[in-house]
């Protein structure tokens, strides 16, 4: 068969699956372009090039699997998350593009800054943490998160990519950080559960079925309550002037707004991503 020919197919299984979450224009054919380059091992696709009979029904598979919703990461095994390869694993929360904003508001501000130590709370496989290591190799970075699973993915994410200067812990928000780091952190990044409970069942089930219920919500009834928590501690780890930055959605930039405020943060702000525009970033100075 053709590429074009098994693309279009794929693409219209996709485009009729009601599991998948049809946000984007065009999402159903890029991911079937990304599976089908997975299939074959290549970076492109030619529209006239034959596919082998083997690779098709291997790809088949593939799209049948993303039609039940099962994200594109899990099914090739890993994400690519500014430029780096992070292993997805089923139970870890899955890296989402649009969280390379947060990385990105984070790596600007440790850029400009002595030695400086980051803090990726809630860091699932270390995505964010790990971002950060790479591309400020003078910076030491912990990652900690409730889940032993996702920190032993964390862990091995680093070993495989040979970052050093990023430690993964296992525990609640700060509270696996080495005391040390009191007063000595120049930058929390957070990218934390925060769907309301009630609104659980209505994510698309893309989500729901896929991502373990503690890495979408705190069970809170607005969904803040980790948010609260993260805002009222960071005080105590970060130095003056320090920086904490929040990943949510824009219908809770306001409310995540007024929490940092009122947890003594300054010149906060909402930031948005000028690609994918479904996330904020609300970035605060610590006094
Ligand atoms: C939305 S996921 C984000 C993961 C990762 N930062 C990313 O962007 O890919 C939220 C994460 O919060 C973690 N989490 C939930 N409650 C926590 C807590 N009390 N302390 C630390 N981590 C927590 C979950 O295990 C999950 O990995």
């Amino acid at each position: 068969m053709k590429t074009a020919d098994v693309l279009a197919r794929a693409v219209a299984t996709l485009k009729a699956s009601p599991a998948i979450d049809h946000w984007q224009k065009d999402r159903e054919e890029i991911e079937a372009d990304d599976l089908l380059c997975f299939a074959l091992g290549v970076d492109e696709l030619d529209p006239q090039d034959d596919v082998p009979p083997g690779v098709v029904r291997r790809y088949q598979r593939m799209v049948e699997r993303r039609a039940t919703g099962e994200p594109v990461q899990l099914i090739k095994g890993f994400a690519v998350f500014r430029g780096l390869e992070i292993l997805a694993r089923s139970g870890v929360f899955v890296p989402r593009d649009s969280t390379e904003f947060l990385a990105e508001q984070a790596i600007r501000r440790l850029r400009r800054r002595r030695d400086p130590v980051a803090v990726d709370l809630a860091c699932g496989g270390g995505t964010v943490g790990l971002a950060i290591a790479d591309e400020v190799p003078a910076a030491r970075v912990y990652g900690t998160d409730i889940s032993a699973e996702a920190i032993r993915v964390a862990r091995l994410n680093a070993r495989r990519l040979g970052l050093s200067n990023a430690t993964f812990l296992t525990g609640d928000l700060f509270g696996a950080l080495p005391r040390r780091l009191r007063g000595a952190v120049d930058l929390v990044a957070l990218h934390p559960p925060y769907v309301a409970k009630r609104e659980l069942r209505e994510l698309p089930e893309e989500i729901r079925r896929f991502e373990p219920a503690h890495t979408l919500t705190d069970h809170s009834a607005n969904g803040l309550g980790l948010v609260g928590r993260a805002a009222a501690e960071s005080g105590t780890w970060l130095k003056r002037g320090g920086w904490l930055l929040i990943e949510v959605s824009p219908d809770r930039a306001r409310s995540v707004a007024k929490v940092m405020r009122d947890h003594g943060f300054h010149d906060v702000r909402s930031t948005v991503d000028t690609g994918f525009k479904v996330t904020r970033v609300l970035v605060g100075r610590w006094r």
